[in-house]
């Protein structure tokens, strides 16, 4: 498919995200680890969740979803059944890390792979404390997928660990963090920054006991072992980071506001809300209370004049999936914007530094790529023109929300990439205004 995207009437509107997406991995793959029957409502039906849950089905799960709401069977932490097949993750890094978690937990072997795009992403980060747990992990010569677990015998706890993670990554915490529910021990993991932490939270509701402080510059976890998690019955709160996009679009085309109810806002996601605050947005938040553990509440965003700013250090990690999108708001900002401290960037669904960079400046933006973030001199308005979303979902939003404000449509071949995290994308856009198409 391809969309087109050209200069755009004001946006104006309320509307509701869909799920957030990395709760809606962990409640299903949670709910299946745990004792009885799970309902999870607003999940996120996309891409990336069916190739979880049709992995948790090749794992014997009983699972079905009907209007936004996911049912689940658990079959306890120890309950899998050896899959038939080779657990296909498609192109979900966050599937196959987490998954891999709970398959240690379980003690099943089992071989998961993907898209050629996710066998280049780093499992060795994961594999390494695994290993020290008693998980052996055979990697692909590069350190990536395929990626096999064999299976241990009844029984046998696993070995608790102290362990230091080389970078604050949320999907490498989730799978040690599960592991250690099957551990002989307490076992502590300590991260260089604060990654999300959906996953301390959901297992806490489930019945887990954990703690997690600072200590000398780390953010440091501890988590018991424990014998079984309790179901979910819980509402997922809608996803910032798709709102992200609704969010950028919102403030650069002149003349628009735009309300987005029910978003989760846990701190440790809320990054970008601040770092566009500083640059002079006008985003208003009224807090909702908490939803499934996590804070919500609703976002009212006026279109507002830019000013350059700069992202590095801790807040990198708070915006992590949120950098192609924020580079198109400081394309539309005053001045220099730098952001440093992001070399993770470059691991993501495509080098999200080379690929950002060379695709900006295809649609006339001054974009400079470093080692480990980008300059943009922003505040001439983009030329527009063909671009190539490198089969990243979020790449291809983002220069998308671009085109809105371009001279010229911004055309993205292969675009069908939105439905991996956002499938409702141009259908929610175009109902609030922006001049959206979808070509063959
Ligand atoms: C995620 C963690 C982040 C993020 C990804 C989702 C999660 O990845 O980029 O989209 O759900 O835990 P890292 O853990 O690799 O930083």
């Amino acid at each position: 498919m391809k969309l087109v995207s050209s200069a755009s009437i004001p946006l104006n509107g309320r509307t509701y995200l869909p799920g957030d997406k990395s709760l809606s991995h962990r409640a299903a793959l949670f709910a299946s680890l745990a004792d009885g029957r799970s309902r999870i409502r607003n999940f996120l039906a996309a891409g990336v969740t069916r190739v979880m849950l049709r992995s948790l089905g090749q794992l014997g799960v009983n699972w079905s979803l009907e209007n936004g709401t996911l049912t689940i069977e658990g079959r306890g932490l120890h309950g899998y059944l050896p899959p038939p097949n080779v657990l296909d993750c498609g192109n979900s890094a966050t599937t196959m890390r987490l998954l891999t978690g709970a398959l240690a937990v379980s003690g099943v072997p089992a071989t998961l792979d993907g898209t050629p795009g996710l066998r280049l992403r780093p499992m060795r980060r994961m594999a390494e404390p695994l290993g020290l747990m008693g998980v052996p992990i055979q990697l692909s010569d590069g350190g990536g997928a395929p990626l096999t677990l064999a299976a241990r015998p009844d029984g046998r706890l696993l070995q608790a660990i102290d362990y230091t993670l080389p970078v604050a990554s949320a999907q490498v915490k989730s799978a040690v963090l599960l592991a250690a529910l099957a551990a002989g021990g307490t076992t502590v993991l300590r991260e260089p920054g604060q990654s999300r932490d959906h996953t301390e939270r959901m297992l806490t509701g489930m019945g887990v006991r954990l703690a997690t402080w600072k200590e000398k510059g780390q953010v440091v976890t501890a988590l018991d072992p424990c014998g079984k998690l309790s179901p979910l019955n819980v509402s997922l709160p809608g996803d910032l980071s798709s709102a992200a996009f609704l969010v950028v679009a919102a403030l650069i085309v002149p003349g628009s506001e735009i309300t987005l109810e029910g978003v989760g806002l846990n701190p440790t996601r809320t990054g970008l809300i601040d770092a566009l605050s500083a640059m002079g947005a006008d985003i208003r938040v009224v807090e909702r209370g908490l939803q499934c553990g996590e804070p919500v509440g609703d976002l009212t965003v006026r279109s507002s004049r830019l000013e350059a700013g700069q992202v590095r250090g801790d807040q990198v990690v708070r915006m992590i999936d949120e950098f192609p999108i924020f580079a198109v708001a400081a394309a539309c900002a005053r001045g220099r914007t730098v952001v440093a401290d992001a070399g993770e960037l470059r691991y993501k669904e495509s080098d999200r530094i080379a690929a950002l960079c060379g695709e900006l400046r295809r649609i006339g933006v001054e974009a400079e790529e470093t080692a480990d973030g980008f300059i943009i001199h922003g505040g001439r308005r983009p030329c527009g023109g063909p671009v190539d979303p490198h089969g990243d979902h979020r790449m291809a939003m983002s220069l998308a929300v671009a085109g809105l404000v371009a001279e010229n449509p911004v055309s993205i071949p292969r675009a069908e990439a939105v439905d991996e995290s956002f499938p409702g994308f141009v259908a929610t856009l175009r109902s609030l205004g922006a001049n959206l198409k979808e070509d063959g």
